[in-house]
């Protein structure tokens, strides 16, 4: 069956994870309903060449992030996993403490709540008590936490190495299969 896969880009640098993952789900029968934050739509114009509307164009469903009332605020409607990517400390904190102030961290609570796949590519550097609290507190309730953190034993050459690297782990998590990076098989 089509996977039908929720995903976040919220006001964290790093949208263009989030649109990479876009891009890639594109070449998948997988079907994708998209939440852009407010601040991610910022963080789009400053660090990319996209405009917040083509990155919408990328998905087969959007939603805007005020809309409490759209399907993916209710359990009712069957979905598999929810990505937020990247997912800001304000977000990671919505979500580790149920609070659902917007159609992002609702989307997350009732993936939650139903028990289904959640994944958080949280960024921010450094970390405090805080932030690695709500990390381990999400962790522990079956969240994928897994910052965007580069590798180098694939010997990245430019920065769309660096984020095909992480997005192809993203997809890895979704049992997506994808040849976005240079997997080590010494
Ligand atoms: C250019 C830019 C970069 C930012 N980078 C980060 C970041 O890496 N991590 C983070 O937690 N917040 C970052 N922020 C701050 C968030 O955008 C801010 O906390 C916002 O309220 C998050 O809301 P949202 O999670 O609903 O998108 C950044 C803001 C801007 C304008």
């Amino acid at each position: 069956m089509t996977q039908r896969i929720i995903i976040g880009i919220s006001g964290a640098t790093g949208p263009i994870y989030g649109i990479r993952l876009l891009e890639a789900l594109q070449h998948t029968p997988v079907e994708t309903h998209l939440i852009v934050s407010e601040w991610a739509e910022k963080t789009i114009q400053i660090e990319t060449d996209y405009k917040p509307s083509d990155v919408k164009k990328l998905a087969d469903y959007v939603y805007p992030s005020g809309n409490q009332a759209a399907r993916i605020s209710s359990g009712s409607f069957v979905t598999d996993a929810m990505v937020i990517v990247p997912c800001s400390m304000k977000t990671l904190s919505s979500v580790a403490h149920g609070f659902a102030d917007n159609l992002i961290a609702r989307a997350a609570d009732v993936i939650l709540k139903e028990r289904r796949k959640l994944l958080l590519i949280p960024r921010e550097t450094p970390l405090h008590e805080i932030h690695l609290e709500n990390m381990l507190r999400l962790s522990r309730m079956g969240v994928t936490v897994m910052p965007p953190m580069p590798a180098f034993y694939n010997n990245p050459e430019t920065i769309d190495d660096m984020v095909n690297h992480t997005v192809s782990r993203i997809l890895d998590q979704l049992h997506i299969e994808n040849d976005l990076t240079k997997r080590w098989l010494e």
